[in-house]
C-alpha cells in the first residue's frame, strides 16, 4: 500500500459532507490501495455535529483511514493537505441578493485561500463545490502565491452527469455509453450543456434540435431546483458523488474516446476572458488536464456561451475589491 494522503473536506458536518466522507474513507475516490488521513473542517457551532460524524467514521472501521483531524481551525485543517474538497459555504438566505451572497462567500474563500497558501502541500488539488463555486474559486486562487493556479478548480461535474443521464434516457442507452459531451461556463442556470460532438456506444449520435433547446438544456439547467422542490433540501448525494468523480478523473485521467467537464482558469480558449474560472471540456492525462480545442461552436451555442461569459464577468466585477 502507498503512504497515506491527506484529504480535506470543508462543510464536513453538512449534508454533502455526510454522503461524501464515508465514500472517500472507503476508497471510492482514490482507490483501494490509497490510505487517507481525513481533515474535516467546519465552523465552531458545528463541532458537536462533526464529532458525531467522527464517531461514525471510527465505527465503520475503514481499513484505509489512517487518521482523522476534525477542526474549526483552518491552519490545522489545511496542514500538508494533498486534496481539498471545499464544500462549506454560506447558503443563500430568503430575500438575499446574489451580490450579498458573493460578498459573504468572498470573505470565506479569501480566508481559506490564505490558509491553503500557507499550510497545504505545494501539489494540492482543490475542487470548490460551495456556491457560487466558480467565483468562490476565483477569489480563493487569487490568494495563492506559490502553488500553480491550475490546481484550483470548481465543480461542474454534477451538471455533466445530469446531462449524461438525460441523453442516455432519450437515446435508450446506458449513461456510460454517452461520451464527448461537456458543460461550458458557470455552475448556474446559464450553464451550457454542449452535445454537438456526442457519441453513444462510440458512434456519433444526434437528437433533434427542438428537444435540445426546449427540453434537454432547461432540464439540466433546472435540475438542482427540481431536486430542492422534491426533497425540500438541495442535492447532496449526487453532489458528493460528482465531487469525487471530479477528483478521481483528475488523478486517473479520461479515456481517449471521451472528455469531461471541469471549471478551471480560462486561458482564453473559445473566446472566454483569461483568468475566469470557466467550465470547459477537458481531457486529463497523468494528473494534468487540458482544454479540448477546436470543437465547432454553432451560432446557437455561441449565443448561450455569450450569456454565461457575461454572467461570470459580472460576478467577477461584483467581487473586484477582493481580487486586488
Ligand atoms: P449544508 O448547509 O448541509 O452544509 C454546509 C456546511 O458548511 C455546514 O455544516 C456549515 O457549517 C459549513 N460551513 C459554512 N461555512 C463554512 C466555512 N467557512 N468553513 C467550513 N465550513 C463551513 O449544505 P450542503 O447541502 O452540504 O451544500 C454545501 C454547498 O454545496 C452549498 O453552497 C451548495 O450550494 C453547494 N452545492 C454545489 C453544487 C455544485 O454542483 N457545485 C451542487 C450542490 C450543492
Amino acid at each position: 500500500k502507498k503512504p497515506p494522503v491527506r484529504v480535506a473536506i470543508t462543510g464536513a458536518a453538512g449534508q454533502i459532507g455526510y454522503s461524501l466522507i464515508f465514500r472517500i474513507a472507503s476508497g471510492e475516490m482514490l482507490g483501494p490501495n490509497q490510505p487517507v488521513i481525513l481533515h474535516l473542517i467546519d465552523l465552531p457551532f458545528a463541532m458537536a455535529a462533526l464529532n458525531g460524524v467522527v464517531m461514525e467514521i471510527q465505527d465503520c472501521a475503514f481499513p484505509l483511514v489512517k487518521g482523522i483531524v476534525a477542526t474549526d481551525n483552518q491552519a490545522v485543517g489545511f496542514k500538508n493537505v494533498d486534496y481539498a474538497l471545499l464544500v462549506g459555504a454560506k447558503p443563500r438566505g430568503p430575500g438575499m441578493e446574489r451580490g450579498d451572497l458573493l460578498k459573504d462567500n468572498g470573505k470565506i474563500f479569501t480566508e481559506t485561500g490564505k490558509h491553503i497558501n500557507e499550510h497545504a502541500s505545494r501539489d494540492i488539488k482543490v475542487v470548490v463545490v460551495g456556491n457560487p463555486c466558480n467565483t468562490n474559486c476565483l477569489i480563493l486562487a487569487n490568494q495563492i502565491k506559490d502553488i500553480p493556479k491550475e490546481n484550483f478548480t470548481a465543480m461542474t461535474r454534477l451538471d455533466h452527469n445530469r446531462a449524461q443521464h438525460q441523453l442516455a434516457d432519450k437515446l435508450g442507452v446506458h449513461t456510460t455509453d454517452i461520451r464527448k459531451i461537456a458543460i461550458f461556463g458557470n455552475h448556474s442556470p446559464t450553464m451550457v450543456p454542449y452535445i454537438d460532438q456526442m457519441t453513444a456506444k462510440n458512434h456519433k449520435a444526434t437528437v433533434d434540435q427542438q428537444w435540445v433547446s426546449q427540453t434537454f438544456i432547461p432540464t439540466v439547467q433546472q435540475r438542482g431546483a427540481e431536486i430542492i422542490k422534491a426533497r425540500k433540501l438541495s442535492s447532496a448525494a449526487s453532489a458528493g458523488n460528482a465531487a469525487m468523480n471530479h477528483i478521481t478523473t483528475w488523478v486517473n485521467g479520461t479515456s481517449e474516446s471521451d472528455f469531461t467537464s471541469m471549471a478551471i482558469p480560462s486561458d482564453g480558449s473559445y473566446g472566454v476572458p483569461k483568468g475566469l474560472i470557466f467550465s470547459f471540456p477537458v481531457s486529463v492525462k497523468n494528473g494534468k488536464y487540458s482544454i479540448v480545442q477546436g470543437l465547432p461552436i454553432s451560432p446557437f451555442y455561441q449565443g448561450l456561451l455569450d450569456k454565461t461569459i457575461k454572467e461570470l464577468v459580472d460576478e467577477r466585477n461584483a467581487v473586484d475589491h477582493l481580487l486586488k
